[in-house]
């Protein structure tokens, strides 16, 4: 889909979708037309439940006196309290209903669109980047055109005063939006299709918006020592990756040299191993990347918008298969840090993998910061449902600026408690570690972040437990079903107000 942005006009051709605020209050523009058409909106506003609510619409077809197609009553309810969640979704909603309508081409006009919390160039650009993350789709496996609902609409003009701002603010959320679609596509692949090392493919993709990847194999990672990441993925035909992205964006003079670090679980397939899951349902495993995938598409983010920032993204690229070779409950592996672990359950694996990523992360680029990302427990999902992501961690600070910028972007973060008393349950009799705790189903989640932090020195460090968030059987406005992109709109808000004024 392709946007445009252009002053107030009415357009001769397509669709005009036109704004109408709570209590049927006209627009400007709507008034326009309105008046060229003997009063046409109004008396389909008569006879019809809309009321201009936010979330509602009405089409008008082709009144004999205008030029245009079609006429589209978009309701904003009170513009003085839109928000910006309020003004993506607004963008979401008219992509959906275009579509459903078969419209190709369509002039949205944003005359009413003075809300209070944002400036109206910055409500404009949201309602294109609202529109531009509803107009997604993952329909690479349908070969029949007809069943797969092609979307129709081609073309959405933005028309707004000041639009060249506009067009400017657009041009840094179109990268982002191509950020989060890379995160979505890779959630979504099949794991037949991606797996360790063809993910790490996808990843050289990236050079050509200047980003260095770097890819360790296994035989690299057990010289290194990686003996938890790699008993992870002995199981499977597919050889584990590592592989390291790095984004140099920071020409300022006093830049810091230390790195942002980001890393990600990349589980391809989780069947759990040797401890098998249940049948029913596993096939959702095959999103149990999703933390690799969202650290992918924020370094695809920050690279196309040219953050002024040094990033590094990290990510575990393992294949969690029960096989002659694989890994057994009661195997003991040393990990990188030179602390061992008895694996009692074969399908706590994602804190595997982490604590060689982890560890790999700091002690070789002496990171700012560590934030993780992982679909790691369902325990989380009990806790949270699909709202929000369990943060963890060993700093104040690192988590109030996460939470403030989950609030703007509407990807919220809860964080949960850690303390000695939790992380007791981690150790084996006969080992350093166990890679389960000794409290059954109580509070698997921390146990699971009090694991992790054993990997991590000094070094601020997040942990966001995304099992709920990196799938969504339900769609949204901007979020359609399958993979979300949760995060990747979450750590660019993150590292835009921190890390780069
Ligand atoms: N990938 C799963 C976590 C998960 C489960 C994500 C359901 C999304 C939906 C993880 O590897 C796992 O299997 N965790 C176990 C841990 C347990 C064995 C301590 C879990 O949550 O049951
Ligand atoms: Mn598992
Ligand atoms: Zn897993």
């Amino acid at each position: 889909m392709k946007f445009a942005f252009s002053e107030i006009s009415i357009p001769k051709r397509g669709t005009i979708a036109v704004a109408v605020s709570a209590g049927n209050t006209l627009s400007a523009t709507a008034a326009t037309l309105d008046k060229q058409t003997k009063g046409a909106l109004s008396s389909a506003m008569k006879s019809s439940r809309f009321n201009g609510k936010t979330g509602e619409f009405l089409e008008i077809l082709a009144p004999a006196e205008l030029e245009v197609s079609g006429v589209l009553l978009f309701g904003v309810g009170n513009p003085a309290e839109l928000s910006q969640t309020d003004a993506e979704n607004l963008g979401g909603s008219l992509v959906k209903k275009l579509n459903g309508s078969g419209v190709q081409n369509v002039t949205v006009v944003l005359d009413e669109i003075k809300s209070a919390g944002i400036k109206a160039s910055d409500a404009a650009a949201s309602v294109a980047f609202g529109a531009k993350l509803g107009s997604y789709r993952f329909q690479k496996y349908k070969t029949d055109t007809e069943d797969s609902a092609e979307p129709t609409l081609a073309r959405m003009t933005v028309a707004c005063k000041g639009s060249a701002a506009v067009r400017k603010a657009f041009t840094d959320l179109d990268a982002l939006a191509e950020g989060v679609f890379l995160t979505r596509d890779l959630v979504s692949e099949p794991a037949n299709e991606l797996y360790p090392e063809s993910f790490a493919d996808r990843c050289k993709e990236l050079t050509s918006l200047g980003i260095e990847v770097e890819v360790l194999d296994e035989a690299k990672m057990k010289r290194l020592g990686m003996g938890a990441l790699l008993g992870v993925g002995q199981g499977s035909r597919r050889e584990s990756k590592l592989v390291v992205m790095k984004w140099n964006g920071d020409t300022r003079k006093n830049a810091s040299k230390k790195p942002l670090a980001f890393v990600g679980k990349g589980v391809c397939f989780d069947t759990g191993g040797i401890s098998l899951k249940p049948g029913a349902g596993m096939e959702e495993m095959k999103w149990d990347m999703g933390g690799a995938g969202t650290v992918t598409g924020l370094m695809k983010a920050l690279a196309g918008r040219k953050a002024k920032v040094n990033v590094i993204g990290v990510i575990g690229l393992v294949e969690n298969m029960p096989d002659g070779n694989a890994q057994r409950p009661g195997d003991i592996v040393k990990s990188m840090s030179g602390q061992t672990i008895e694996i009692l359950n074969t399908d706590a694996e994602g804190r595997l993998v982490l604590a060689d990523a982890l560890w790999y992360t700091q002690e070789k680029y002496k990171p700012e910061f560590m934030i993780d990302l992982a679909t790691l427990t369902g325990a989380i999902i009990v806790a949270l449902g699909h709202e929000n992501a369990g943060l963890f961690s060993n700093d104040d600070d690192l988590s109030d600026k996460l939470y403030k910028a989950g609030q703007v972007v509407d990807e919220g973060v809860w964080r949960f408690p850690m303390s000695a008393n939790y992380a007791k349950q981690t150790k084996s009799p006969i080992a350093d570690l166990q890679n389960i705790g000794t409290g059954g189903r109580g509070a698997g989640s921390i146990v699971a972040a009090e694991f992790l932090k054993k990997f991590v020195n000094d070094v601020p460090w997040v942990h966001l437990d995304i099992a709920g968030m990196a799938w969504s059987k339900q769609e949204k406005p901007t979020v359609p079903k399958g993979g979300t992109g949760y995060g990747v709109r979450l750590l660019n808000q993150f590292v835009q107000d921190n890390y780069e004024g």
